[in-house]
C-alpha cells in the first residue's frame, strides 16, 4: 500500500519521541535514507558515521497508535569540529512531513551541537528546497554563501547549493 500524507491524522506530541541513534541504528537509518534521499548512503556509511565521537545523530519515532510501536520516520546528523558544527543530513519520510518533526530534530540536534560546544552551525541546502530553507529560516539560519551549480540532478540540470549559518552562542 502507498501511505500519503492524507492517510494519518495529525500527529500528537505524547506519540512522537526523539532518540539518540547509536552505532546499532545504522540499519534502520540507511533504510530511512533511501526512503528520503536519492543518492542514498548505504548502511556502512551510517555505520562509520554513528562510529565518530564528534557526531550527534537523533532519529524520531511515532508511535501510529497508542499501544503501538515506535516506528523511525526522521533523523538529523550533525558534526562538530572545534567550536563549529555542521548539520550533515536531515530528513523526515515523505508521509510524516510537514507535522513539526522536522522543527523537532533540528531544535534537538541545534541543542545537542550547542551543549557541546560549538558557537557556529553551518548546512548546505538546495537554493530551491523550499521545505528546507523555510525550516532552516525559522530557526534563524542565514546565508552565508552560495556554491554555483553544487548540486548535479539525474536530468542533467545543476542547482546552486546555499551555505546558511547560524550563531549558537547568540542563542544561549
Ligand atoms: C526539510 C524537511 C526535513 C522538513 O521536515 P518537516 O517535518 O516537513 O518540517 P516541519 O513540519 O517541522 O516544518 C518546519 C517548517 O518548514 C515549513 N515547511 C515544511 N515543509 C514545507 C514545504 N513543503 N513548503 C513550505 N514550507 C514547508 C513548515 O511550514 C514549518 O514552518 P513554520 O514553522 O513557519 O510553520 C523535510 O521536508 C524533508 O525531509 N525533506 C526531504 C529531505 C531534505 O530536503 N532535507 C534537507 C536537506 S538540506
Amino acid at each position: 500500500m502507498t501511505v500519503t500524507k492524507a492517510t494519518y491524522p495529525p500527529i500528537e506530541d505524547r506519540y512522537i519521541s526523539l532518540l539518540w541513534a547509536e552505532i546499532e541504528a545504522a540499519e534502520e537509518l540507511a533504510t530511512l535514507h533511501a526512503q528520503i534521499f536519492d543518492p542514498a548512503w548505504d548502511e556502512n556509511a551510517f555505520r562509520d558515521l554513528l562510529a565518530e565521537p564528534e557526531t550527534s545523530a537523533l532519529v524520531a519515532k511515532v508511535r501510529l497508535r497508542e499501544l503501538g510501536p515506535p516506528v523511525p520516520v526522521g533523523f538529523a546528523i550533525g558534526r562538530i569540529a572545534a567550536d563549529e558544527a555542521e548539520v550533515l543530513t536531515i530528513g523526515v519520510s515523505e508521509p510524516f512531513q510537514q507535522r513539526g518533526i522536522g522543527a523537532k530534530l533540528a531544535g534537538g540536534l541545534l541543542r545537542a551541537i550547542g551543549s557541546a560546544g560549538a558557537k557556529r552551525l553551518f548546512l548546505e541546502v538546495a537554493e530551491d528546497n523550499v521545505a528546507a530553507i523555510s525550516l532552516y529560516s525559522g530557526l534563524g539560519f542565514t546565508e552565508v554563501g552560495r556554491r554555483q551549480g553544487y548540486y548535479k540532478r539525474r536530468d542533467g540540470s545543476a542547482v546552486d547549493a546555499l551555505t546558511l549559518a547560524l550563531d549558537l552562542a547568540s542563542r544561549s
